[in-house]
């Protein structure tokens, strides 16, 4: 476990108690635990912002019936292939898909792949999460 380090934080109490009031609702264990993963999360967007190798999934449900849309789908992941390090799919029901692609590369490039993909006619949902590889957060 890595060194633990305390420290005086003064807010405003209604802001205090709303977001005590909010870690309660979510389970948090602790406040720290709380504040610790605000501050990673804000590190993690400092690595996309700054352009570091970043990790992220991209999600997406289709209707695999609409084959130039499926045709599509493969011509741009493979156009990015260097990014993808693995991706999943599953047959949700008769008709729909969802695909997770797990990517890793330059921001730009990855939020170009999302783009690309979720934006390709005929993709019901898209989304990218933004991780990190971890290599800088404690
Ligand atoms: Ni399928």
């Amino acid at each position: 476990m890595a060194d633990l380090a305390r420290f005086g934080v003064s807010v405003e109490k209604e802001l205090l108690t709303k977001f005590d009031k909010h870690i309660k609702d979510k389970n948090y264990p602790t406040r720290s635990k709380a504040i610790g993963d605000l501050i990673r999360e804000s590190l993690v967007k400092k690595e996309w912002i700054e352009g570091k190798e970043v990790v992220g999934a991209i999600t997406l449900v289709y209707n695999h019936h609409r084959r130039e849309l499926v045709n599509k789908l493969t011509d741009v992941e493979h156009d990015f292939h260097r990014l993808i390090i693995s991706s999943q799919h599953i047959h949700l029901d008769e008709d729909n898909c969802l695909e997770i692609v797990v990517v890793k590369g330059k921001p730009r490039e990855v939020d170009e792949l999302a783009y690309s993909l979720k934006s390709t006619k005929g993709v019901k949902h898209g989304s990218l999460t933004m991780a990190t590889t971890g290599k800088e957060i404690a």
